[in-house]
């Protein structure tokens, strides 16, 4: 009984507990952020394989001297505008904070080397685990409710985007969970 309780206890304080976000190095190595590039699309290639959620980071490094980072506006990302940045970053060490859901741009500030293709945008997905925690058999509409009472589902204001698939970080979590539960119940 004890046992059990304990249990639960973890369970519970292991879903509450914030999960901490990831650090992403923009292009994976040091010197991404620098011209020539592999291809001209090279940072989108590799951003579009990562799965951002809100918490995580993007950390760029890259020579102060030449270089600077600046987070745009999404017209201001197409135009390769320089002129008037949201944030501008020029210390070779720059941290930004995916602190909400949605997309990111970001150019490099100096003269020319956005047009070359020194440009990257995010977009941010609102939750990890994709989808919440508790509802496993999502709500699919309905086919026919024929006399059913279904007490109308009370439809969670879905966040957009925050549907993705369960693949990422959800997955290890659950392969998490399940080792954990073995363990604690050979303690038991
Ligand atoms: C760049 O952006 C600024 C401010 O948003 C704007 O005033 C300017 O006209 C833009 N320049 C070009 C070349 O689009
Ligand atoms: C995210 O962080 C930036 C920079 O620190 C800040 O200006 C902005 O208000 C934050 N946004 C939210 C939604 O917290």
């Amino acid at each position: 009984m004890v046992c059990l309780t304990i249990l639960t206890l973890i369970f519970v304080f292991l879903l509450i507990s914030p999960s901490h976000g990831r650090d992403f190095l923009v292009g994976g190595t040091h010197n991404s952020w620098a011209l020539p590039l592999p291809s001209q699309d090279s940072l989108n290639r590799w951003a579009q394989n990562q799965r951002f959620t809100i918490g995580d980071s993007l950390l760029w490094k890259y020579d102060k001297k030449s270089e600077s980072v600046l987070e745009v506006k999404e017209e201001n990302y197409g135009s390769c505008n320089i002129s008037d940045p949201v944030v501008s970053y020029n210390d070779g060490d720059t941290k930004v904070d995916l602190n909400r859901s949605g997309p990111f741009y970001f150019i490099s500030g100096s003269e020319g080397h956005c047009q070359k293709g020194l440009k990257m945008s995010v977009v941010v997905l609102s939750t990890r685990h994709g989808g919440g925690r508790i509802s496993s058999p999502a709500p699919a509409p309905a086919p026919s409710p024929p006399d059913s009472q279904d007490e109308a589902a009370p439809a969670p204001a879905p966040h957009s985007g925050g549907v993705g698939g369960r693949l990422g970080g959800g997955g290890v979590g659950e392969l998490v969970w399940v080792l954990l539960w073995i363990a604690v119940a050979f303690v038991m």
